[in-house]
């Protein structure tokens, strides 16, 4: 045989795929892949609003680097030739541990932002948590996915306002309420402070520069109708966001920092249905939210963006877990960027984990079909990680499956 036929032979030309979509997700493996896609088709300044954490971004670097620290204990031999990822969120059974966490402003990522990420979510038959500070409206994301949706309330000085938001979204079938309780004032993030970064985007030379250079986005900008705060814009009482505005200086004005336990009591007043309170970081206030008689409670620091130096999310699980395990349903929210982080987090004793930038970069990297990616792509990592350890349903997901090394692999090697 000719040296060219044995070549032929062993080497096959892949398919040549046209669709300029597919072919970017079938090279993003994993979520870093998608967090550089959506790095290169996004402005500089709407990616930093993404990525960014406040101030010197610890507890946004270590929400995600504590991972590392925790390795399994994988038992084999065990049959896992079926693994079930079904798992009870809020006391309904979903196919995976998983919610979608509420992000403002998702339009900015993607010109569908909201309707985008809530059909993928339904699709999968996962809960999506629509923002206060979102940009399609309660009535907007009910009309396009008919998958569990909860919604998150930020507590306006104006409460009439939040009854108002609250009696539509029980109108539209939200079935659960997030209560975001670490923005008592905004976080500093210092790379919107150092682009003078507004929220909707100000045009100026810098933005014009950056249009040119993401031509897309741009057009997608201003063909689109303007970005405003979709379920607050029909309101008199507070500004829509329809005008360029700091982020912090809206927050800042038309939040109620007063915002205490008591609120916790009025809010189960006027909502029927399950409440979950996000932003819990410690176990002394774990244990207040069971006393308060809330459904769950979301461990998280907004993703780094609020207070840094906050504790990180995962090493948080395991003392509250301890604490108050079984009264309350504890979702770990900050960091998760794969399957196995999932699985790590339920070991620690999490009911299910939730996820925001992860499904925010596939919105950037490639729209609609990105946020189905990202949720394929954790969906396998659960079933995989439990099959490569061990474990055929969740229960199986014990504290013994993982223990914590004393350093990062990566810090202890050629010390
Ligand atoms: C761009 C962006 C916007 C966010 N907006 C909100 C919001 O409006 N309300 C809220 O409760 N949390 C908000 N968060 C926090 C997320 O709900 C979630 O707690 C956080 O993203 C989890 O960390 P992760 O990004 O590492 O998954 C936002 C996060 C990001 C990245």
């Amino acid at each position: 045989m000719g040296m060219i036929e044995t070549v032929r032979s062993v080497v096959r030309l892949k398919p040549i795929v046209l669709d300029p979509v597919e072919r970017r997700l079938a090279k993003a493996a994993d979520v870093s892949d998608l967090r550089r896609m959506a790095k290169r088709r996004l402005p500089a300044g709407v990616f930093d609003y993404i990525d960014g954490g406040a101030e010197d971004e610890r507890s946004l670097e270590r929400n995600v680097a504590a991972f590392e620290r925790i390795e399994f204990k994988p038992r084999v031999l065990r049959d896992v030739s079926k693994v079930d990822t079904t798992a009870t969120i809020l006391g309904q059974p979903r196919p995976l541990p998983l919610v979608l966490s509420p992000t403002g402003f998702t339009r900015i990522a993607d010109p569908q932002g909201e309707l985008a990420v809530a059909r993928a979510a339904a699709r999968r038959g996962l809960p999506y948590s629509l923002s206060t500070m979102g940009t399609r409206s309660i009535e907007d994301v009910a009309a396009v996915s008919d998958g569990p949706k909860w919604f998150q309330v930020y507590t306006w000085k104006d409460r009439g306002l939040v009854k108002d938001l609250l009696d539509r979204a029980a109108a539209t079938g939200y079935e659960a309420i997030l209560l975001t309780i670490d923005t008592a004032v905004l976080g500093r993030r210092e790379r919107d402070v150092r682009r003078g970064y507004t929220l909707p985007p100000k045009v100026g030379l810098d933005t014009i520069i950056d249009g040119i250079v993401h031509p897309q986005w741009t057009l997608d900008f201003l063909r689109n109708e303007p970005i405003t705060f979709a379920s607050v814009a029909t309101n008199n009482s507070a500004s829509d966001g329809s005008s360029a505005v700091s982020l912090s200086a809206y927050m800042n004005s038309q939040f109620d920092a007063a915002l205490s336990w008591r609120d916790v009591e009025w809010l189960q007043s006027v909502w029927d249905g399950p409440i979950v309170l996000k932003g819990v970081q410690t176990v002394a206030d774990a244990k207040l939210a069971v006393e308060a008689g809330v459904e769950a409670i979301a461990l998280s620091n907004h993703g780094g963006r609020q207070l840094d130096g906050a504790p990180s999310i995962i090493e948080l699980v395991e003392p509250v877990a301890q604490e108050v395990g079984g009264q309350i349903e504890i979702l770990c929210d900050g960091g998760i960027r794969r399957g196995s982080d999932i699985v790590k987090a339920l070991a620690l004793g999490a009911t299910g984990a939730m996820i925001g930038r992860a499904y925010l970069y596939a919105l950037g990297a490639a729209g609609e079909r990105g946020v189905d990616h990202v949720l394929d792509f954790l969906a396998d990592g659960v079933e995989r990680t439990m099959a490569l350890s061990g474990a055929q349903q969740l229960s199986d997901i014990t504290r013994d499956l993982v223990t914590w090394r004393a350093t990062p692999a990566s810090e202890s090697v050629g010390d």
